[in-house]
Formats: C-alpha cells, sequence, structure tokens
C-alpha cells in the first residue's frame, strides 16, 4: 500500500465538505491560498513562483500524497496523507511497513475561524483507521503555530513532544516545535458511543 490514496473511493462527503484527491488542475486553486505568507511562513516549503509550484504540486508524488478539500465546489484547502514504517528492531521490519502515517493541512485564511479544517481532518482520521487500517498517525508542526496545534488538539490528538529550538524557520531563527500522535484504539475508545 505505498499509494494509500489509490485505495479509497473518491470524492468522499463531510457535512459540508467534499474530500477529493489533488489533481493538477487544482495547482491555481492551491496557489491561491499557498502563496499567501500567512500561509507559507508555517509549510515546509515556500511556493517561489506559480511555475515552480505548479512543477512541484503536479509532480506525480506529490499528487500521490495530497487530498483537496471542496466547499459548494471551490478548493478551500489541501490536506497531506503521507505513509510511513513505524520503526522497528530488524528481525521485524516487514511488519511495521506502512503501518502509520503523518498528516498535514492546509486551509484558505478566507474559510479560517468556521471549523472547516477539523472536519476534513477528522474525516481523513477516519479515512486513516477505518478504510486503511493504520495503527498511528502523527503531524508537527512549529510551536509558534498555534492554530496547527489548537487543530491537533480538537480532532483528538495527543501531544507527545515539545521540542526547544531544533527546527530551523526560513527567517534563520530556530525555533521550538510540536508532534502529536494518535493511536487507532484512542481514536476507537474516544469515537465509540457507550452501549445502553
Ligand atoms: C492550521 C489551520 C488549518 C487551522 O485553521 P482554523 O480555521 O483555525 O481551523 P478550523 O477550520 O478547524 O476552525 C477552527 C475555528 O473555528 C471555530 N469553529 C466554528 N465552527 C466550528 C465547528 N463547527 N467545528 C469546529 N470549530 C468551529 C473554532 O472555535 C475555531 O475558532 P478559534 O480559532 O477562534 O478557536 C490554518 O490556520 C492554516 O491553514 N494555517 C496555515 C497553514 C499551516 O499552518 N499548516 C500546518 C503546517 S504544520
Amino acid at each position: 500500500m505505498s499509494r494509500p490514496l489509490e485505495a479509497i473511493g473518491w470524492p468522499v462527503r463531510t457535512e459540508r465538505l467534499v474530500l477529493r484527491r489533488a489533481t493538477p488542475d487544482d495547482v491555481e486553486a492551491t496557489w491561491q491560498f499557498r502563496r499567501l505568507d500567512e500561509v507559507s511562513q508555517w509549510i515546509t516549503r515556500a511556493p517561489g513562483t506559480f511555475e515552480e509550484y505548479r512543477t512541484r504540486a503536479a509532480d506525480p508524488e506529490s499528487l500521490a500524497t495530497s487530498i483537496v478539500v471542496e466547499l459548494e465546489g471551490e478548493v478551500i484547502g489541501d490536506l497531506m496523507l503521507r505513509l510511513e514504517d513505524a520503526w522497528a528492531q530488524a528481525e521485524v521490519a516487514d511488519r511495521a511497513r506502512g503501518v502509520q502515517a503523518e498528516l498535514g493541512w492546509v486551509l484558505h485564511p478566507d474559510h479560517a475561524g468556521h471549523g472547516y479544517a477539523t472536519e476534513a481532518v477528522r474525516e481523513l482520521i477516519r479515512i486513516c483507521f477505518e478504510d486503511l487500517g493504520l495503527r498511528r498517525l502523527t503531524a508537527e508542526c512549529f510551536a509558534d503555530n498555534v492554530a496547527s496545534w489548537r487543530l491537533m488538539e480538537r480532532v483528538g490528538m495527543r501531544r507527545e513532544v515539545h521540542t526547544l529550538r531544533d527546527s530551523l524557520h526560513r527567517s534563520g531563527a530556530w525555533l521550538d516545535s510540536m508532534g502529536y500522535a494518535l493511536l487507532a484504539e484512542e481514536w476507537r475508545g474516544a469515537t465509540e458511543t457507550p452501549g445502553p
């Protein structure tokens, strides 16, 4: 399952949103928010010029991990689901391949504050655990990116690390970072409805 998004029946609908795999045609829509300083200041790679961004975002490897979030037909955000191996001792390493994933997210600032990211990420988590059978999800951000780690907490992720000045921002500053995780059993425990 090196390309987990291929295993899902898209589009996936939530109460207000549609999630679907990103295509090269989404590049102009995602550029509209990824080019903004308030967004790019937090993400791994600043978009550069539109042409550079198009080349990177339309790359099959990038599309293989990208989901777009639509509200009434408009692309308002994107999500990342990157499959990973868990750490394992050598003799059992084959059983630790592709059992977990790192998640990522970006929402157009025009649509912030309505719970859309929460709704989309909750559904992504359900997909990971129920449809893909993963055992652990992780997400990371700069500690100063409060909106991002508050989102992690809203969707039930658990803070595992708060590291000190370990991450180099493109401004030149070494910043603290946060790491969150969620296990399938934690998620099931939290989503189970109590019996009679
Ligand atoms: C991280 C990011 C996606 C969070 O966006 P967000 O708008 O704060 O998150 P949501 O869409 O879930 O909205 C939550 C807010 O809406 C409010 N809200 C309104 N209706 C809601 C609902 N039905 N459900 C949940 N929250 C709701 C919440 O109270 C919260 O408001 P608050 O921030 O004042 O407490 C966004 O800030 C972003 O894209 N940042 C730039 C990119 C980035 O940092 N990516 C991550 C890199 S690690």
